[in-house]
């Protein structure tokens, strides 16, 4: 099977293309490292002690798409993480947003349909549910969606309304939209793992930073939410249990030869608040995280985690890892990589 992994130097996208080189897959990696760095993708090659294509580009490029959907090894699955995904970047550049997410999707779904390729995996977002009512938590997929806070959660609604007209009309397109919850975490050898660019926006990488030093003190958006602490609750999950959740979908789609839609939630099921994370984290790590509760911050929504049970009985899976093993990667990827990924730019592999 040869799998063309969109962003594949991405945060998911790198910890999904070495779990799909563990599971015997060929991947071609695309990136334009707008967001990622090339020593990722080397890495991931390290670990997994097998090469991986890379072709640095751009998806809204369809030219080099063209070239790696009609090259020598057929694509038989395309998993595409690439697009930009700060909220509040995407408040302040909205069109910038939906060229990247959208307009790019549909070059891809494009290229795709020109080279015969079918099978889609598509990195959606739980923010398609906007600010779910308390009786829809957990939530489904069935959810109430498209209420929407940001024009990065928009252009994710816009992309699945895509991809459901493209099945309607062609039923034959077999298409995941995996809504992920909060991805955290790292690789367990602390080879891998998240790479903010400046400020982290997340709360796992601040946190971490704070812990390390390398910035004073972590500033919790909210103390007053109508939940258990008084601080914003969400679904952490870990990015391990994300990449396996993708091949576990390739896997099923793979299965569906009269095409399918499929949604579904990756989540843990478990709501856990900010300081639950942030006790956690000095738990496991013995470190310290120095916090002070500041105001709501604009978009927040007080709570949403997943009813995961549509991943389990259509895939047999389930996240696996727990809050602590998410602090525990998370930590050990900090401290070997404290200023994350180096961008070098001798790139050692050769350009696919
Ligand atoms: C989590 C909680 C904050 C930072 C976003 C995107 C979502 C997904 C994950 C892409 C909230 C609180 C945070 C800080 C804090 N990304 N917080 N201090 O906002 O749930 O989701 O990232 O798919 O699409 O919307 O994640 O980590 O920013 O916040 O108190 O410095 O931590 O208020 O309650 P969020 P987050």
């Amino acid at each position: 099977m040869h799998v063309l992994v969109t962003g594949g130097a991405g945060f998911i996208g790198s910890h999904t293309c070495l779990h799909l080189l563990e599971n015997g897959v060929d991947v071609t990696a695309f990136d334009n490292f707008c967001n990622s760095s090339p020593d990722a993708l080397r890495r991931v090659q390290e670990l997994a002690g097998r090469r991986l294509q890379v072709v640095e580009g751009d998806v809204r490029d369809t030219a080099s798409l063209h070239v790696i959907l009609n090259g020598p090894t057929p694509v038989d699955a395309v998993v595409h993480f690439a697009g930009l995904k700060s909220v509040g970047e995407s408040v302040a550049e909205p069109v910038r947003y939906y060229d990247n997410n959208v307009v790019g999707t549909l070059h891809l779904i494009e290229a795709m349909q020109r080279a015969n390729v079918f099978t889609l995996v598509f990195s959606s977002t739980a923010t398609v549910y906007g600010n779910p009512a308390p009786e829809h938590l957990p939530l489904k997929e069935t959810a109430p969606c498209g209420q929407t806070h940001s024009p990065y959660a928009t252009s994710k609604w816009m992309v699945e309304r895509c991809l459901a007209d493209l099945h309607l009309a062609q039923p034959h397109w077999r298409i995941a939209r995996l809504r992920y919850f909060n991805p955290v975490g790292a690789h367990p050898s602390g080879r891998i793992g998240e790479s903010p660019l400046g400020i982290p926006n997340n709360l796992m990488p601040f946190v971490s930073q704070v812990a390390s030093g390398v910035r004073p003190t972590l500033s919790i958006f909210g103390g007053d939410y109508p939940t258990p602490d008084g601080t914003g609750v969400r679904d952490y999950i870990h990015v391990m249990d994300l990449a396996e959740g993708h091949v576990a979908t390739l896997k099923y789609l793979a299965t569906r030869k009269e095409g399918e839609l499929l949604t579904l939630n990756l989540g843990t099921g478990e709501g856990r608040s900010v300081l639950e994370v942030v006790h956690t984290f000095e738990a496991v790590t013995g470190q310290a995280v120095p916090y002070q509760i500041v105001s709501r911050r604009s978009g927040d929504v007080p709570a949403y985690y997943a009813n995961a049970a549509q991943a389990q009985k259509m895939l047999q899976w389930h996240a696996t890892r727990t809050l602590e093993d998410m602090c525990a990667d998370t930590w050990r990827w900090q401290t070997a990589n404290p200023c994350g990924y180096q961008n070098e730019s001798n790139a050692i592999y050769p350009k696919g």
